[in-house]
């Protein structure tokens, strides 16, 4: 089976080569998967797209012309997959349902540490040999409210973490969180979460409904001087509102591994262009502002799982077989 793979990094092939097998005949592109690169995919019989490909109707049309019946996500969120038009050109979408929950969870934690402590400050000035401490002054996690909106595998794994720290864990999550009881989190609506907590957390995936959920009305809502930390995607966030939040110091701190329009700059140099988008601009230009690349996932292990589930899952369609990292259309 000739599995055209896009968006591909040298270390996504390295990972990929690990697990590559006679099963499969893989060839990497560059590029990523969209409306304009899809002829790529000709004469292929599968292919493979990462977080920011475009796999709308258009693209999704084009694969079926060329007779592309799999597409195998590398990653977990499926928001890029137009699901039904997939399901009306008869393309299977799978996925890799979790890489590596704990990578994420650590970068999350590494955020909110990094932006408390101000790492990223410290780590400039000693540089320059300036060992001033002015400006540098963080806050103790212990006896802190921490709100986790979507208590799945991340989520939970993050509250863990953050009850070692001695903090107060509140969930929000609209299906019951079954081990929050056991672990002492608190699943609560999600008014009382923005009311209570001093962190505040996003691990859900993005959809119509979470679609800019943290808005004006939701920020309002927030304890002045809060830390919002977003791994999820970058949707979630109403950046204009955040920025307004930041300029009125009603948000005290930021930590975004995701953007909602990062798809035109992140997994790319760009330091010798010019960068066209201004919200994007204006959001590194807060001092409390932390931005890293979507990179929570990006560890040894979880590149590992990806490349293995990625190659089980075609082959399990290589030979008919049940299809268990399928996700469907339903609605
Ligand atoms: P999961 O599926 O285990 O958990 C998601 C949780 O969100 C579930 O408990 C679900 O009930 C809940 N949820 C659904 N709708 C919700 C809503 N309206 N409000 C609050 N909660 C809601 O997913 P997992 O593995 O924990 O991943 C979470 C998200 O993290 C993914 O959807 C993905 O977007 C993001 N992610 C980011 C990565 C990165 O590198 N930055 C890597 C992997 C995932």
């Amino acid at each position: 089976m000739k599995v055209a793979i896009f968006s591909t990094k040298p270390y996504d092939k390295e990972a990929l080569r690990h697990y590559d097998n006679d099963e499969v005949d893989l060839s990497y592109f560059e590029v990523p998967l969209n409306i304009a690169t899809a002829h790529y995919a000709q004469g292929f019989d599968a292919v493979s797209a990462f977080v920011n490909d475009d796999l709308g109707e258009a693209t999704l049309a084009k694969l079926a012309e060329y007779g592309i019946r799999l597409v195998a996500l590398r990653c977990a969120g499926f928001n890029n997959v137009d699901l039904e038009a997939a399901a009306k050109l008869d393309i299977k979408i799978v996925r890799v349902p979790a890489y590596s929950p704990y990578a994420v969870a650590e970068h999350t934690i590494g955020l909110m540490l990094a932006l408390s402590r101000k790492l990223y400050k410290a780590y400039n000035r000693v540089r320059e040999g300036n060992f001033s401490l002015n400006g540098l002054l963080g806050f103790d996690f212990h006896g802190k409210t921490v709100g986790i909106i979507g208590a799945g595998k991340i989520g939970l794994l993050v509250a863990e973490r953050l009850k070692a720290f001695g903090c107060e864990i509140l969930v929000y999550d609209p299906f019951l969180c079954k081990s929050c009881e056991e672990q002492g989190f608190k699943q609560v609506p999600l008014e009382q979460l923005y009311a209570e907590s001093h962190i505040i957390s996003l691990h859900c995936p993005l959809t119509r409904q979470t679609q800019n959920m943290i808005n004006e009305d939701a920020l309002d809502q927030m304890r002045a001087n809060v830390m919002l930390i977003n791994t999820g995607r970058g949707g979630l966030i109403d950046t204009r509102a955040l920025i307004k939040a930041l300029k009125s110091r009603k948000v005290g701190y930021v930590g975004l591994d995701v953007y909602e329009e990062e798809g035109a700059l992140f997994f790319e140099d760009h330091s010798n262009d010019i960068i066209l988008d201004d919200k994007f601009e204006r959001l590194l230009t807060f001092p409390n502002v932390l931005v890293t690349g979507h990179q929570a996932y990006f560890t040894h292990e979880a590149l590992e799982h990806i490349a293995e589930t990625t190659i089980q899952n075609l082959i399990a369609f290589k030979y008919q077989r049940k299809l268990d990292n399928e996700i469907s259309f339903s609605k």
